[in-house]
Parts: structure tokens; sequence; C-alpha cells
């Protein structure tokens, strides 16, 4: 059965996000406490081989895109491997990562001769201090700088920054990053901060639209429409006229854009998620161990795809709440 992948609202599923670990190098205030969360145990998660075994079985049913996300998903050894097994895979013209880029210097010449295509890089500020002081690790600026830069030597592009909105802390700095797009070929991204379990008092009471984000914007100059950067993201994307970059805004609150969706989630350890939010995942985990077919359980997760998911503030999808974008792959 080689069928597309289509969900039963019509939508095709052409883009998968891997979460290849749980952990992360960071505790940035939006996503995780302090002290880290319950890590999965290490054998509860998927080997590289069982991740590429997963793109293998989807190619053929359309998948087109892949991310590799975490967490943090250069603190798993040898990412560059997956990189390389998942690029040989047939049907696959586009392999993503998301990251903090704290790692990336020393790792980005080994992906992209892997064959990684592009980075996500969160930057939440453009202040040293503020930087360590979101992300809660000190000394992560100038780490985070370098990967950048090396992101760049690498051809890494399009690059797009992801800055997570928090009122008080660094919504002063719309205009900056904004104005960075004019020089430099970046995509700002301002993204809504979406409430988890461990960050319902923030995401409520630092909540910033990318509404009020727009329209500090354009006080610095005009915004035209953009064609969106290479990606099939959420993302909505402006630019100053004859900018370099362009600016892009991510409204999960706001605006949701799930009559767009076009993926899936894979967990670090092998659950198959339909929806970001939600309870519903598909374990296949056990039938990849077991060596059993795994089309059947990615039809079923397909059909059972929510249409949207009902994000409000102060409460998270699912009965225990969300605790954090980290362990479902963001
Ligand atoms: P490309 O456009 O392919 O470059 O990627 P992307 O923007 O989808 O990926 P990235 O990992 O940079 O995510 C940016 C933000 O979008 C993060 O805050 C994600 O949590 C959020 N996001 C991505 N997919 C979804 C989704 O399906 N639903 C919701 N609510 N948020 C999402
Ligand atoms: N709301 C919005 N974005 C979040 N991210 C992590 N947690 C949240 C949240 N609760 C962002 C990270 C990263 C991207 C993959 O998801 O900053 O840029
Ligand atoms: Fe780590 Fe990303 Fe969560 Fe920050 S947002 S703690 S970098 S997983």
């Amino acid at each position: 059965d080689t069928r597309p992948m289509v969900d039963g609202f019509g939508r095709r599923i052409e883009y998968l996000r891997i979460s290849v670990t749980d952990k992360c190098n960071l505790r940035c205030v939006y996503c995780m406490p302090l002290e880290g969360l319950d890590w999965l145990k290490r054998d509860a998660l998927l080997s590289y081989e069982e991740i590429a075994e997963v793109v293998r079985v989807m190619a053929p049913l359309g998948l087109r895109r892949v991310r590799l996300t975490g967490g943090e998903p250069l603190v798993r050894r040898d990412l560059a491997d997956l990189v390389a097994m998942i690029s040989a895979v047939p049907g696959i013209d586009d392999i993503s990562l998301s990251t903090n880029a704290v790692l990336l210097a020393e790792q980005a010449e080994a992906l992209r001769d892997a064959g990684l295509d592009r980075v996500n890089v969160s930057l939440d500020s453009l202040r040293p201090d503020r930087v360590d002081a979101i992300a809660r690790r000190p000394g992560s600026y100038g780490r985070i700088m370098e990967g950048l830069r090396a992101a760049e030597e690498m051809g890494f592009a399009p690059l797009k920054i992801n800055v997570v909105l928090i009122g008080g802390s660094n919504d002063d700095e719309i205009g900056d990053f904004a104005e960075i797009t004019r020089e430099r070929p970046w995509h700002v991204r301002f993204i809504e901060v979406m409430p988890t379990g461990s960050n319902l008092d923030l995401s409520r009471d630092n909540y910033i639209s990318c509404a009020e984000a727009l329209r500090r914007i354009r006080r610095l100059g005009d915004l035209e429409p953009a064609e969106g950067p290479t990606g099939n993201g959420p993302a909505t994307y402006y630019r100053f006229p004859g900018a370099a970059g362009s600016i892009g805004v991510i409204t999960p609150m706001s605006h949701n854009f799930c009559d767009r969706c076009n993926r899936m989630r894979l967990t670090a350890d092998g659950q198959l998620r339909p929806c970001l939010f939600g309870d519903l995942q598909t374990d296949l985990r056990t039938p990849l161990r077991a060596g059993e077919a795994l089309e059947p359980h990615i039809r079923e997760t397909l059909r059972v795809k929510p249409e949207r998911h009902e994000l409000v503030q102060g409460s998270t999808m699912g009965s225990g709440g969300l605790v954090a974008l980290s362990q479902t792959g963001g």
C-alpha cells in the first residue's frame, strides 16, 4: 500500500519532526524547570538505526522533509551519523535541525558533510547577559554566537532564528531583531509562547502576541508580505522592502495554523504523535523491536489526527498536561 499519507481532513503529511533526545544543555525559562525533567532511560530511546527505519517506511508514503529536534539534538552523540542515514533515504529532499546552537560550532562541518541542509536556531535575545539569564546557563551567549557563525560559514541556508516573545524580558528587543534582517539574510521568527506544564505562570503573565510585535516593528518602517523561505512551517513572513532577510510570526495562540498542518512527530522513545498537543500517540518502538510492519500503525495515527488543537491560556492540552515541548519535539 503506497497511498500517500493524507489525514481525515485532507491534509497531506510530508514532514516529520524527529526528537532524538529529551535532554537539553539549557534550561530556557519557558521550556523546562531548572532542575530538569525526568529524562528517558537510555534503552527507551530509539537507536539511529530504528529512527532511520521509520523514515525508510514513511518515505514511499510521501515523506519529503525531516527535522531533527530535541530537547537539544546536538547533545546526542554523533548526530551526523543519523543525518547521513536519513539523507541516504530516497525521496527525502530536506533535512533540517532545530538547535540552541551551543554545540553547533564543533559539529557544523560533520553535519554539513552528512547532508544537513539547514538549521533553525533559538535565540531569544541579542544581549549576552539576557541570553544567559533566559537560558539559565552562564556562558551560553558566546558559544551560541560561534555556532551561528559556523552555520553561516557552512552555508546552511535559509538560516532561521526563533525568538520566543516574553513580556518584560525580551520584548524591548523586537525592533533590534527586526532591524537585523535589513542587512543580514536571517529569517527572524517571533513565536507566541505556548503554555506547558512548567511555564503556566510565564505563558499567562508574560504573553505577547505576534500582532503586538508586528505593530511595534511597523513603527520602524513599512512591512510587505514576503514569500517564506524554504520550509513548510507554520510561520507567516514579512520584510522591510529591500531587506536581506525576513521577519516571520508563529502564532499558535492567537491564530492557529492547524488547517495547514503537514506534519507528525516522532518522540525520542518512538511514539508517533499526530499533533503537538493532546495525548494521542502510537507506539512504533514495540513493533520496530518485534520486527513487525510499521505501516498499519502509521496509518492509524493518520486516521486519528485531530482537526485542530484547542490551545488556551492557562491550560495545556492532554490529561497530565504537557510538561515541556522538549518532550515531544516542539
Ligand atoms: P521550518 O519552517 O520547516 O523551518 O520549521 P518550523 O518553523 O516548523 O520549526 P521550528 O522547530 O523552528 O519551530 C518553530 C516553532 O514552531 C516552535 O515554537 C514550535 O514549537 C512551533 N511549531 C512547530 N510545529 C508546530 C505545530 O504543529 N503546532 C504548534 N502549535 N506549534 C508548532
Ligand atoms: N512556546 C513556544 N515556543 C517554544 N519553544 C520551546 N518551548 C516553547 C513554548 N512553550 C521553542 C524553542 C525553539 C523551538 C523549537 O521551540 O525556543 O526555538
Ligand atoms: Fe533546551 Fe530548546 Fe527547551 Fe531551551 S527551548 S531548554 S534550548 S529544549
